[in-house]
């Protein structure tokens, strides 16, 4: 699961080279929330699956654990809803033509979407399904930052 973390590093770094080249007043001003919470949230998956390896525990020390992650993973998904939708409304903030603005506006839209399925998943227990939606949204992250890190 580790390893699906290198190409967000390698994204986050050429980001961050790109950023120093925005002229001022763009997002470069703000740090990215939702970079953040994703973060969190592949973190908080990497310790579901460290608990399903998990042999000393019992089965119903094993649910308690995996309530408390889904817990903190609802909220995760929470603020990376929140994100995306601040970043939604910078977007007529950014230069872009109409064009572009739409499809920024559709991957934020996206980005929401997973994070609501991410957070129904939790709630319900479904914790299988909730790393195929991580892999979805990684996706997202990809295919806005291939188009609009240059901005
Ligand atoms: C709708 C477009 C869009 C989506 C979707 C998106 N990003 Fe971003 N992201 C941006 C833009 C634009 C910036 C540049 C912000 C700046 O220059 O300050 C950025 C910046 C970042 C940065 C650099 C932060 C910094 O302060 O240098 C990271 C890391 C990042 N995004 C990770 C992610 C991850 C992980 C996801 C998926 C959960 C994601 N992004 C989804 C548009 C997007």
């Amino acid at each position: 699961m580790n390893k699906c973390l290198y190409p967000v590093i390698a994204i986050c770094f050429m980001l961050g080279c790109s950023t120093s080249q925005q002229p001022p007043g763009l997002l470069a001003e703000q740090p990215a929330l939702h970079a953040l919470q994703d973060q969190a949230l592949r973190d908080l998956m990497d310790r579901m699956s460290g608990l399903m390896l998990e042999r000393f525990m019992t089965e119903h020390e094993m649910d308690i654990e995996r309530r408390k992650y889904a817990r903190q993973i609802i909220d995760a998904a929470n603020t990376l809803q929140t994100s995306a939708d601040a970043l939604s409304k910078r977007a007529a903030a950014l230069g872009m033509t109409a064009e572009e603005q739409n499809a920024f506006l559709v991957m934020t839209h996206k980005l929401e979407h997973q994070a609501t399925l991410l957070k129904m998943q939790a709630e319900n227990n479904r914790f299988n399904a909730i790393s195929g939606t991580l892999h979805e949204m990684k996706s997202t992250c990809m295919a806005c930052h291939t188009l609009f890190r240059k901005i």
